[in-house]
């Protein structure tokens, strides 16, 4: 059965916060067990920003990763890589850059915006300029179907999309493509191709949408139909060709309300985080220090939860029974600030516990993480080489 390949990539800057795990990494441990998922460290990306020092991301390459494994992805499940471990992503990158169009690159709304966040920096290079062209060919290369984003990211799949289209229109009509195309109806078994034709007919013809998905619905019964051969299907049944390269989906992930300790969102540029693996006393600190309603300046002033940064973190790592004893606590002076954080530590404490236990073995074992990389490089590498076989035979590469 035809299984759509989902991947997301993680630039390595620093530690991951608990921010991560509720927005980005929880998602990824749901989306492991059903789909086929490949994950990867985006260290290429890191130098579009970090080229002036890039000495810290091999360190935070490897954290990362160990973050990843203490939240629970599972490299049974899923495919864990390192960008610059699979060189053909550049290969595809370059080829791709020959025909992108400046202006396509320049409009991406990104480029200008973090030009402008991180005036620090001399962004005006070629690399950044390329970002949503490196992270294309990070997706195109494996024709992910479903690309798990936040909604800041939305703009560059949707620039991936209008890369594969326009690759496919230059370049999409493979030599031999129609007897490829006989062969692959024929693997559909002589009930099913004559489904197929039957569909495509009603589609080319008569103009009938519903006899895609019906067609598409069809291919899905069909075990063991290659990426490659389903492609083809696909171009001859709505006329446009072999899709050489798949146009990814955004698989929009909710943004993270993940509060931070000071009430605003979580993030490192705030520094208002809780690390995924922090030790237990600095998060019992942390919170002990939070701010608190500043209305409530003795413990007997009545307070307002929804004037309280704690209060969000309840209602994230509290139930029903302790909020409610929040909430009437904090309005009557019935309880202490202190006493209410309690709750929230234990939470957190509770949360970290499994990831700070999985994480250990890994720490002891660094030669773990190692072979675990070493094996997904190998496995993306197998994928991204198929990929860069079509694409080197479309341009008129493929010298013998
Ligand atoms: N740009 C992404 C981010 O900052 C990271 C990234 C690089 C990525 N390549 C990707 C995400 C490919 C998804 C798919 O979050
Ligand atoms: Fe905040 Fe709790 Fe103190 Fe109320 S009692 S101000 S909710 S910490």
């Amino acid at each position: 059965m035809y299984q759509e390949r989902v991947l997301s990539g993680m630039r390595p800057t620093g530690s991951l916060h608990l921010g991560h795990y509720h927005g980005v990494l929880k998602n990824w441990v749901r989306l492991q067990h059903d789909y086929p998922c490949l994950f990867f460290v985006a260290d290429w990306h890191a130098l579009t920003t970090h080229y002036d020092d890039p000495q810290g991301i091999e360190k935070a390459t490897w954290d990362m990763v160990i973050d990843w494994l203490a939240a629970g992805v599972d490299p049974e499940q899923a495919t864990l890589f390192i960008q610059s471990q699979v060189p053909e992503h550049a290969e595809l990158h370059l080829l791709l850059s020959m025909m992108t169009p400046l202006g396509w690159l320049e409009r991406v709304p990104t480029y200008k915006d973090q030009q402008e966040k991180l005036e620090s920096k001399d962004l005006s290079t070629y690399g950044f300029l390329g970002y949503p062209l490196l992270q294309s060919a990070d997706i195109l290369i494996y024709r992910a179907d479903k690309v798990p984003v936040g909604e800041d990211q939305v703009p560059h799949i949707e620039f991936s999309r209008e890369i594969a289209r326009r690759f496919n229109h230059l370049y999409g009509r493979e030599p031999n493509f129609e007897e490829k195309v006989q062969a692959a109806i024929k693997s559909l078994g002589s009930k099913r191709a004559r489904s197929y034709e039957h569909f495509r007919t009603r589609f080319q013809q008569d103009g009938d949408a519903t006899a895609i998905a019906k067609a598409h619905a069809l291919m899905d019964e069909v075990e063991g139909l290659s990426h490659e051969d389903r492609e083809r299907l696909c171009g001859h049944l709505e006329g446009t060709g072999k899709m050489i390269l798949v146009e990814p989906g955004a698989l929009l992930t909710e943004a993270s309300k993940m509060p931070g300790l000071d009430g605003h969102k979580m993030s490192k540029s705030y520094n208002n985080t809780i690390t995924l693996r922090e030790d237990e006393a600095s998060v019992t600190q942390k919170i002990k220090r939070m701010p608190t309603d500043t209305n409530r300046v003795r413990r007997t002033d009545p307070g307002d939860p929804s004037r309280c940064p704690v209060w969000q973190l309840h209602e994230v790592y509290s139930d029903d029974t302790t909020k409610e004893w929040v909430q009437a606590g904090c309005r009557s002076a019935g309880i202490g600030c202190i006493e209410c954080k309690q709750p929230v530590i234990d939470g957190i404490l509770k949360e970290q516990a499994p990831m700070r236990e999985r994480a250990q073995r890994y720490l002891d074992q660094p030669a773990l993480v190692r072979e675990i990389i070493a094996d997904g490089n190998e496995k993306a590498r197998c994928l991204a080489r198929a990929t860069m076989t079509d694409v080197r035979q479309a341009m008129g590469l493929n010298y013998r």
